[in-house]
């Protein structure tokens, strides 16, 4: 079949609306009609070539929900109708990861880049060449194929251009401050760098209970939204925010610092780690130029302080358990969705959504696909 999709054919380039062939699903895998897709910077990153990808053109997107259209062999549990949030990180099962209860590093992330499933096949092509799958997902598709371990079914009666957003960035913004910082009731938390990330780590920062959690970025708007989403305070630099913490706790410092810069540098890094206590812990969430080696940051502080730099891929929230535990939370009225949702864009529209999120007018921009 063919179906719309935005891609990317060069680095640096924007995104481009085509017409792509796609297969049918093979076994272990589902037809998704996808509804909605959450404009995550991490997609920005391949246009602008921070983040390098195995193969060009790639249909784009990793935060996606949708309605399963067919069914390939072996693909128990799933029928037609299902609605799914696709995780970015597949989950095995099987693996040393998933089975250590760490099924965001299931071995199946090795392929999230490359465009290819494991076999090295593709399920897009246009003009005859193959297209690569974004995390093998490709959310910016009205339709799209992905494995069954990228998917996770989600109950109905939740709406999916909400549901869409648990794909990556509520997961790994959550998950940053209740996994990774490891918030403790009490504790005192920076947030540096107020998106779709930052604004769950502050929602995470503040449901594991912390009493301060400082808000960080140059923009007032984010600044205010982060009030409304749990941040006692909100500043505009590292400075005054290491100010406050450290005037909040007789001069430690903080707790923890959560860096969800939209592109992070080691420079980022090094001021979280002003900002922490001793034995407190920064948690690098943010990507930026993979390429790019060094954080600049003292070893005495480092080794005589005790401090701890985490590293967080998608908040080390296991997709199966975590996905499902945020929607319920969300239904039971504990988590906010809808507001992370600040304006809708199309396929046609969706360099303009990335262009608002650069020029910081969002917390999040969701393309939703009119078919
Ligand atoms: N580790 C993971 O699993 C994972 C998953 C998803 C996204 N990410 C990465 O997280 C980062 C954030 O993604 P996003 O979608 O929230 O991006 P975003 O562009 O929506 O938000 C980034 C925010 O950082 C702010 N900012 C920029 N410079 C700053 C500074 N010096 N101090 C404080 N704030 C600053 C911007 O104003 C903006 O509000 C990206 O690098 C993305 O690739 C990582
Ligand atoms: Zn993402
Ligand atoms: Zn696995």
């Amino acid at each position: 079949m063919k179906t719309k999709a935005a891609i990317l054919r060069q680095t640096p380039g924007t995104w481009e609306t085509a017409e792509v062939d796609l297969e049918e699903p093979r076994s272990g895998e589902l037809l998704i009609r996808m509804v909605a897709s959450g404009l995550c910077h991490s997609d920005d990153h391949l246009c602008t070539g921070d983040i390098p990808f195995g193969i060009f053109p790639v249909a784009g997107g990793h935060e996606g929900a949708g309605v399963v259209e067919r069914v390939g062999d072996s693909t128990p549990g799933y029928e037609v109708g299902d609605h799914v949030v696709m995780s970015f990180l597949p989950g095995c099962g099987r693996c040393r990861w998933c089975a250590s209860g760490m099924q965001n590093l299931c071995d199946l992330g090795a392929n999230l880049l490359t465009g290819a499933r494991p076999d090295g096949s593709y399920r897009m092509s246009l003009d005859g060449q193959p297209v690569g799958q974004m995390c093998g997902i490709s959310t910016f598709a009205e339709y799209s194929l992905i494995s069954v371990d990228s998917a996770v079914k989600v109950p109905k009666d939740i709406p999916l251009d909400k549901a869409c957003l648990v794909g990556c960035g509520v997961g790994t913004g959550w998950g940053s401050a209740v996994n990774s910082a490891k918030v403790q009731p009490g504790d005192t938390v920076v947030v540096m760098g107020i998106g779709g990330i930052g604004i769950n780590a502050v929602q995470g920062a503040a449901h594991a209970g912390a009493s301060n959690v400082i808000a960080v970025d140059p923009i007032e708007l984010k600044r205010e939204k982060a009030m409304e989403f749990g941040a006692t305070h909100a500043v505009a630099s590292m400075e005054e925010a290491t100010a406050l913490a450290q005037s909040m706790t007789n001069g430690q410092g903080a707790d923890s610092a959560i860096v969800t810069v939209g592109v992070t540098k080691g420079e980022h890094v090094g001021q979280a780690f002003s900002a922490i206590r001793k034995a407190g812990t920064v948690v690098v969430t943010g990507l930026g130029d993979l390429t790019e080696v060094g954080i600049p940051v003292s070893i005495g502080e480092l080794t005589l302080f005790q401090k701890r730099i985490q590293g967080s891929l998608f908040g080390e929230s296991s997709p199966s358990r975590d996905i499902l535990r945020l929607l319920q939370m969300y239904q039971d009225g504990k988590l906010k969705l809808d507001e992370l949702v600040t304006k809708t864009y199309t396929l046609d529209t969706i360099n303009q959504g990335y262009k608002d999120m650069h020029e910081g007018l969002n917390l999040r921009g969701v393309l939703i696909h009119n078919h």
